[in-house]
């Protein structure tokens, strides 16, 4: 067992379209779940997984040794991965794949700091060489930047309460642990507000999280890189699990699919110069269906969707 059940599997396999001898990037290479699901299926080619959690490249390189020796791990932000593919001499690949996120066993590792549920110091760092920690976030960060991370990356309306609670506790002394923060988040919150689905310091943990890896960030800059690294008739196939990160997936696929305007100034004709790059796989995102949904309660916000580059194969 690996501690981790892949989510939209066979649907973003079927979306990459994986063709033996061709060149695959998994930006998020968590277990491997996805990665030995590609693995399998280019013994003559080439897959390059990206992940900055030292643990998850251990566990997983085993996995994929067992299958072939065609892949390169990368230990490195995915943020950075258009360079990183150019040191090891790849300009081109045929297919880009993402599984955004944070994984099971990152979850569930208590001593990691993600989990509201277990005490832990607050760390929440994927990359542990990195020096800014959920500690650091919440002892540190002003009032005005605590709430506008809450509001922003949490979309938590309150917000404000929880920021103002954290600033007078720390007054006295530090906030060390995961269920400290998550009990003062529940007293900070109104009535209404707790009694809602869900953990009341669910969306304040997601927005530290998303804060201390620079998520959005990082998300952003490896979708700009797209158009530099996929080759015609590549693909690219991303699961996004909140809001935030499915509107910045959203937002790019549209601006390589649709070129507004598409028309020729002085005769309203298509003007091929301005053909979109990307054809949209997706019209609306690949959700979870019942029965995954029920076995791997994870999928429930998952969104899968994917582009295809126009032009003939080289
Ligand atoms: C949801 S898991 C991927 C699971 C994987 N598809 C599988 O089937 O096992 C996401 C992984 O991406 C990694 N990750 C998240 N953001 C990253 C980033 N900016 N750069 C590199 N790895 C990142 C996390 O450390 C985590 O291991």
């Amino acid at each position: 067992m690996n501690g981790h059940v892949s989510v939209l599997l066979p649907e973003s396999l079927a979306l990459l379209n994986i063709h033996d001898g061709g060149t695959y990037v998994d930006l998020t290479l968590g277990r491997g779940g996805t990665s030995s699901e590609i693995l399998k299926k280019i013994p003559n080619g080439r897959l390059v997984c990206f992940d900055l959690d030292e643990e998850a490249i251990e566990k997983s390189t085993s996995r994929l040794k067992a299958i072939g020796s065609n892949f390169t791990i990368v230990h490195s932000n995915f943020s950075n991965y258009p360079e990183e593919l150019k040191k090891l001499g790849i300009s081109q690949v045929d297919g880009l794949t993402a599984d955004l996120g944070v994984s099971s066993p990152q979850f569930d590792e208590a001593d990691r700091g993600f989990s509201y549920k277990e005490e832990a110091p607050l760390d929440m760092r994927m990359d542990v060489r990195q020096t800014l920690s959920a500690y650091d976030v919440v002892n540190t960060y002003s009032l005005h930047d605590l709430t506008r991370i809450f509001r922003e990356y949490g979309e938590d309306k309150d917000a404000y309460a929880v920021s103002k609670a954290i600033i007078k506790k720390r007054e006295s002394s530090p906030i060390k642990t995961t269920t400290e923060l998550a009990e003062l988040i529940k007293e900070s919150k109104p009535i209404s507000s707790r009694l809602k689905k869900g953990h009341p310091a669910k969306q304040i943990f997601q927005a530290i999280r998303i804060e201390v890896n620079g998520e959005l960030d990082n998300l952003k800059k490896a979708l700009d890189a797209i158009p530099s690294v996929i080759a015609p008739k590549g693909r690219v196939a991303i699961i996004s699990f909140h809001s935030l990160e499915d509107r910045l997936v959203k937002d790019k696929f549209k601006e390589l699919t649709v070129v507004e305007g598409n028309r020729h100034e002085m005769y309203d004709l298509p003007s091929e110069l301005e053909e979109a790059p990307f054809i949209n796989l997706t019209k609306k995102p690949i959700e979870a269906g019942l029965e995954e949904v029920e076995n791997n309660h994870r999928s429930a916000s998952a969104k899968l969707r994917g582009i295809e580059r126009k032009g003939e194969n080289p």
